[in-house]
């Protein structure tokens, strides 16, 4: 079992769900498709109330309902749902006043503009990977981290020395401050003053490519972006381009190593990495929110109380044989994919385009310098908890 935070034994997953529970870290697939077989919709009394949705239908619904269920908070926590947190344009913002906000960022993540990125991505790629020595490696924490981290920090403007620092205050936000308040408000506090230092630099030297200068180039609703927004805006960037992508990349090669069919395949025929990714985005999507539901209202039949947690369960989603054949068999060139890895509705992932490249450029990279390798036996994933689910660990032996 994951050594992650101890809690009460869950009783019964249809009516105790916890996330951050260690069976649920290590296995949530399991978990998922037991419940699903009671009813299309858990409930919890932990967090002050959560109702965990567990079919695609279910999950889409809360999703597209943002009057009902608002994205005011979406990292389910102790802290009750009627405090308000630290408001992050656009995601913490329900239409109409997200419009403009995911309207400004848009274009910087269009697929032309990633594209200007591939050069630094390969490089990046290529300097970790030349990095590995013996025959031994770890690709969660020697490749996959350090992609997301070092662009992340390229894209920011500053050295890929700040990564570490970056990936800290993820850590802190992400998985330990939804269960440690004081942890999470430091932490933000942090970033913001970070991010206003940045501000007021490139304020003085316009022109560069990176977010901080983009940003003074949007308006909203016609005005320049103010620095509170910028600063929280820029935060949003740091908490959503770093995690996510390294645990996405991180299940991609656990999956690999434990996998000789699939990896030969795409050793084969390297066309087929974009399908295999859109499969191993499903598979093993990272990502789950949350709302709060904003009326006493019912979901699949089972009510949902004003104030009480939902989670947009974007893994069971993903997992919902209502809507994928043999949804946990990996196929790795599915062809009818329409997973929900990167969300459902008006807040689908802005940075998805870019995710993708990471993704195919990191993966074709490693199977080209080293086709065969295979999983350390018994080895622990040590997959992270919380709000994005990944290895954080993928020792392998290189042949
Ligand atoms: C594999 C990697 C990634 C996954 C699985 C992922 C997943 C998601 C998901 C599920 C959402 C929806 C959140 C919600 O409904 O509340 C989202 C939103 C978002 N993501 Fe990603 N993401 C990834 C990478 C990135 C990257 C690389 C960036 C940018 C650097 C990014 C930026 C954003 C932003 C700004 C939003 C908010 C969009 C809005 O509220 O309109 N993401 N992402």
């Amino acid at each position: 079992m994951s050594d992650q935070v101890r809690r009460p034994p869950v009783a019964d997953w249809a009516t105790d769900f916890d996330h951050y529970a260690g069976d649920y870290i290590d296995d949530p697939h399991v978990i998922h498709a037991e419940a699903r077989a009671q009813c299309p919709v858990a409930h919890s009394d932990r967090y002050g109330g959560v109702v965990v949705p567990l079919t695609y239908e279910h999950n889409a619904a809360v999703a597209h309902d943002t009057e009902t269920f608002t994205s005011r908070r979406i990292v389910i926590s102790e802290t009750p749902t009627d405090r308000r947190g630290i408001i992050l344009p656009p995601i913490n913002l329900d239409p109409p006043d997200h419009t403009e906000p995911r309207r400004a960022m848009l274009p910087f993540f269009n697929p032309t503009n990633v594209r200007y990125w591939e050069p630094t991505i390969r490089e990046i790629c290529k300097r970790h990977l030349d990095a590995f020595s013996g025959d031994r490696v770890d690709l969660a924490r020697d490749y996959a981290k350090h992609v997301p981290g070092d662009l992340t920090a390229r894209m920011f403007g500053v050295p890929p020395s700040e990564a570490d620092q970056f990936r800290t205050w993820v850590h802190e936000i992400l998985e330990v401050g939804p269960t440690d308040l004081e942890v999470e408000r430091r932490a933000t506090n942090e970033v913001v003053a970070y991010m206003q230092g940045l501000i007021d630099e490139r304020r003085g030297t316009p022109g560069g490519d990176d977010f901080v200068s983009y940003l003074f180039d949007q308006d909203i609703d016609g005005e320049p972006i103010g620095d509170e927004a910028m600063a929280k805006m820029l935060l949003l960037l740091l908490v959503a381009g770093i995690d996510t992508t390294w645990s996405a990349l991180g299940a991609s090669f656990w999956h690999l190593a434990n996998h000789e069919a699939d990896r030969q395949r795409l050793v084969d025929d390297p066309s087929l990495i974009p399908v295999a990714t859109e499969e191993l985005l499903r598979a093993y999507g990272p990502v789950t929110v949350a709302r709060i539901a904003t009326k006493d209202t019912e979901l699949g039949g089972c009510p949902v109380a004003a104030g009480e947690w939902v989670m947009l369960n974007l893994l069971a989603a993903n997992r919902d044989p209502a809507v994928f054949d043999d949804p946990d068999e990996v196929i790795i060139d599915r062809k009818k994919n329409r997973h929900a890895a990167f969300g459902l509705g008006v807040h689908r992932c802005l940075g998805s385009n870019l995710a993708r490249i990471e993704m195919h450029i990191a993966i074709e990279m490693l199977l080209e310098r080293y086709p065969d390798f295979t999983a350390v036996p018994d080895a622990d994933p040590a997959w992270s908890p919380g709000t994005v689910r990944g290895p954080r660990s993928v020792p392998v032996i290189l042949s």
